[in-house]
């Protein structure tokens, strides 16, 4: 029987389409969650708070490999460095981390976090895998909810995204999980590449409403960076093939205008 791949994050937005793909690979999954649930499809779950460690080693026992999916807003460096430390001390011979493209461009607190988490992995004397992949469909999907809740979307037009499917990245994750230690692999990014109101408009035509746009411009450090292009994926990225428009066709429904 093979050890079991350790998977944080796995009840989250990726580490729900991850664990599927390993257990299809007929590979044991041990999921990391703060909150303790029963085991089912052959998957155990042991309840841990990355950020204060308490039975993190009894997660890590046993787990050649371990995926690196948790993430907060806030102490993904703390949390990445516990996890690293207990992977180092159980053996473990292969870290794979998810990092974000532009982690090393854009001035951002939480992106500085990333970067530091990815350090904390590169350091920790486990042999590693870090893959950088761009900003989820569904993380997209969500922003521009928000932003048409206003009714006019401020939308700034450097703003440029590469928004990928979670499903692709899930698959690439699976491929490097199941792999060989391969450091800092190249970024993976959608199909295309938009300006933010390029995707504003397609969500807005996706659900059938009206809203006018105001361009706004981006001020300061954060600003030059995205105007840059900071935030967007290094060269010799590889490229999802599930596109923005059949996600928008899958998960929003248009709505019918209001009989007269
Ligand atoms: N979303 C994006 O667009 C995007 C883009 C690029 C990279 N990423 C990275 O991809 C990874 C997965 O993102 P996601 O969108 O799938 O995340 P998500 O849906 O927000 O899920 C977060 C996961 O982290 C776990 N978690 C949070 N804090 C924890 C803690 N203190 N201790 C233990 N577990 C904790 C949660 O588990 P429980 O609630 O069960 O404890 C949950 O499974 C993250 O590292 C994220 O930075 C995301």
């Amino acid at each position: 029987m093979t050890a079991p791949i350790l998977v944080t994050g796995g009840t989250g937005t990726l580490g729900s389409l991850l664990v599927p793909r390993l257990r299809e690979a007929g590979r044991e999954v041990r999921v990391l969650t703060r909150h303790a649930r029963p085991a089912s499809d052959g998957t155990e779950y042991v309840a841990c708070d990355l950020l204060q460690g308490d039975g993190l080693d009894e997660a890590v026992a046993g787990a050649e490999t371990v995926v690196h999916l948790a993430g907060g807003p806030k102490g993904d460096e703390i949390a990445t460095r516990n996890l690293a430390e207990a992977a180092k001390r159980a053996g473990a011979r292969h870290l794979v981390y998810v990092s974000v493209t532009g982690v090393e461009g854009v001035p951002i607190a939480w992106l500085r976090s990333k970067l530091a988490s990815e350090q904390a992995v590169a350091d920790s004397g486990v042999p590693w895998t870090t893959l950088r992949p761009a900003q989820f469909h569904s993380l997209v999907l969500g922003i521009a909810q928000k932003m048409a809740k206003s009714p006019v979307v401020p939308a700034p037009g450097a703003l440029r995204f590469q928004p990928v499917d979670e499903r692709d990245v899930a698959d690439r994750l699976a491929e490097l999980a199941l792999g060989a230690p391969a450091g800092l692999v190249p970024d993976l990014a959608g199909p295309t590449d938009y300006t933010l109101p390029e995707l504003l408009r397609s969500y807005l035509a996706a659900a059938g409403k009206r809203r006018p746009m105001l361009p706004v411009p981006m001020a300061g450090k954060i600003g030059r960076a995205y105007r840059e292009g900071l935030n967007l994926a290094r060269e010799g990225a590889a490229r999802g093939t599930r596109t923005w428009e059949s996600y928008l066709a899958d998960h929003v429904a248009a709505r019918t205008p209001a009989k007269a």
